[in-house]
């Protein structure tokens, strides 16, 4: 947004609220098509939920939007201190600002915090990412989900699941939008960037070139990583997996530590590396033979690019990803992952159909609905 447009007080403003890595992605499609208009203006405010470099600013500068023009400096702690930091920043920076709308994406802790602050300052809030539901009330995600909707007066949906959910609770029906999904929105134009500065520096495309044939994993669930037995038993199975295929594993910090702390053994063929930016992240498993994660995000972004991808959960809040995209739900049992990396390496694809409304145009469907919800004018 333009420095002048930020000071045209008299025009309506839409607070975008990011916190975790996977927000990020999110809020950029729709920072870009609000940059489209002139009449509205928006400011970005980082929770802090993440706060390493590697978890945070790396993702602003490659996913060209502005810097957050407000921190809250949440940092960690447990979900009541984080939730509570979150909340107390964001209610000082309402009182301030006075947003028309705030808009909410995805289903971490600062979504739950940033949604329950604005209503209660009578302020709309829009969700993004709304309606979906694994079903598992043991996932703090779940839980944020579940609080985020009920809530909330505007719902984005991704998926057909999230619609029919939404109505279930009994949302009235001219509150909910499927409009398609912001993260394939910036998948598609991360692609487009990666493929018009491709980027050999660093250590992850590196091991790319040298494997030439790989697999790629990311493990972060509190479910999977929090509990040794679990961490343990995942690890012994992908080292098996990796004496026939070499995997590149990107840890997150969480994991990293408790993989150090109970002192587990990797395989040489599985490769720990560093958090990735979201670019070389990109890079990296696009080409891969597989990915296994326990993600929400990379279940959806494998179906959108046609990559198998094994997800180590026993259910999934993105059915559509099962349904008509290339998700495999495993679970966690060791002979269950290994029978499962076994097809995929000798090409256990399926027919595929790209997901209803993954076009990349999910943001300015959201932006022209939003004015009409806060009236302004689309250029
Ligand atoms: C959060 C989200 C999860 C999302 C994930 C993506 C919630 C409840 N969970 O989980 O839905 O899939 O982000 O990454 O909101 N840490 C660092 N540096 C950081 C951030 C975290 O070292 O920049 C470490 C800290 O030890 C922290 C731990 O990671 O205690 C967990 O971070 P937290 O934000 O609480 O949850 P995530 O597991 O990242």
């Amino acid at each position: 947004m333009s420095a002048e447009r930020s000071h045209e007080a008299n025009l309506p403003l839409i607070t975008l609220v990011a916190g975790a890595r996977p927000n990020f992605m999110k809020i950029a499609p729709i920072a870009r098509a609000l940059d489209a208009t002139e009449a509205v203006r928006y400011e970005i405010v980082h929770t802090g939920q993440h706060y390493d470099s590697s978890m945070s600013d790396v993702f602003f500068e490659q996913l060209r939007i502005p810097q957050p023009s407000h921190h809250l400096e949440a940092r960690s702690g447990t979900h009541a201190e984080q939730t509570a930091r979150v909340m107390v920043g964001f209610e000082k920076y309402c009182d301030r600002a006075r947003p028309d709308l705030v808009i909410v994406v995805g289903d971490v802790n600062s979504t739950l915090a940033c949604s329950i602050v604005a209503k209660k300052m009578s302020i709309p809030v829009g969700h993004v990412e709304a309606g979906l539901r694994s079903g598992d009330m043991t996932m703090p995600e779940e839980v944020n989900r579940i609080v985020t909707d009920a809530i909330s007066d505007y719902f984005f949906v991704t998926e057909p699941s999230g619609v029919e959910n939404l109505l279930k609770e009994g949302k009235p029906q001219d509150t909910i939008h499927f409009v398609g999904h912001v993260m394939i929105d910036n998948l598609y134009f991360q692609l487009k960037s990666i493929a018009s500065h491709p980027s050999d520096d660093n250590p992850a495309s590196r091991l790319k070139k040298q494997l030439g044939r790989y697999a790629v994993m990311t493990l972060h669930r509190p479910s999977n990583v929090d509990d040794p037995a679990t961490l343990v038993r995942l690890i012994n199975a992908f080292n098996r997996v990796a004496e026939n295929i070499p995997i590149i594993f990107p840890a997150h910090p969480r994991t990293r530590q408790n993989i150090d702390k109970l002192g587990v053994h990797l395989d040489s063929s599985l490769y720990m590396l560093e958090p990735l930016a979201f670019n070389e992240f990109l890079s990296v498993w696009k080409d891969a033979v597989f990915v296994v994660t326990d993600s929400g995000g990379l279940q959806e972004e494998t179906t959108a690019l046609g990559v198998p991808c094994i997800t180590v959960r026993e259910n999934t809040e993105r059915p559509v990803t099962v349904t008509n995209g290339t998700n495999r739900l495993v679970g966690t049992e060791t002979e269950k992952i290994i029978e499962a990396c076994e097809a995929a390496l000798v090409g256990d694809k399926t027919n595929y159909e790209p997901p209803e409304l993954w076009d990349g145009k999910a943001a300015e469907r959201i932006v022209e609905i939003l004015s009409k919800i806060i009236k302004f004018e689309l250029r």
